[in-house]
């Protein structure tokens, strides 16, 4: 486990994401709500990236079939009971957004 530094304020606009590969794995950076959220980039129904997806507060909806993830828990939340994206912790420190992997 290790703080990455991965993006700069100001690059991901207001409920906009960004796909970060990290060491070989995919990460959806989101900023909403006035906070940045990191979660496994790859939805489970066909490993569409979520990170163009349209966020509605904390809901993430795939790009691909509209399967809906929460981005704070990463947990899916219709068709499937139990399905959880991994999240990671993020943290700002200035302008620079590192995320813990
Ligand atoms: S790949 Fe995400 S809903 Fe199908």
């Amino acid at each position: 486990m290790a703080f990455v530094k991965v993006a700069q304020r100001g690059e991901i606009k207001e409920n906009g994401g960004k796909e970060l590969n990290i060491n070989g794995t995919r990460v959806a950076l989101f900023y909403a709500n006035g906070k940045y959220y990191a979660i496994e980039a790859l939805c489970r129904h066909q490993d569409g990236s979520l990170a163009p997806g349209k966020i509605d507060g904390e809901v993430v909806e795939c790009p691909l079939h509209s399967w809906h993830y929460n981005i704070r828990t990463g947990e899916l939340l219709d068709y499937l009971e139990g399905v959880k994206l991994t999240t990671y912790k993020v943290d700002v420190r200035g302008n620079d957004i590192y995320i813990d992997v």
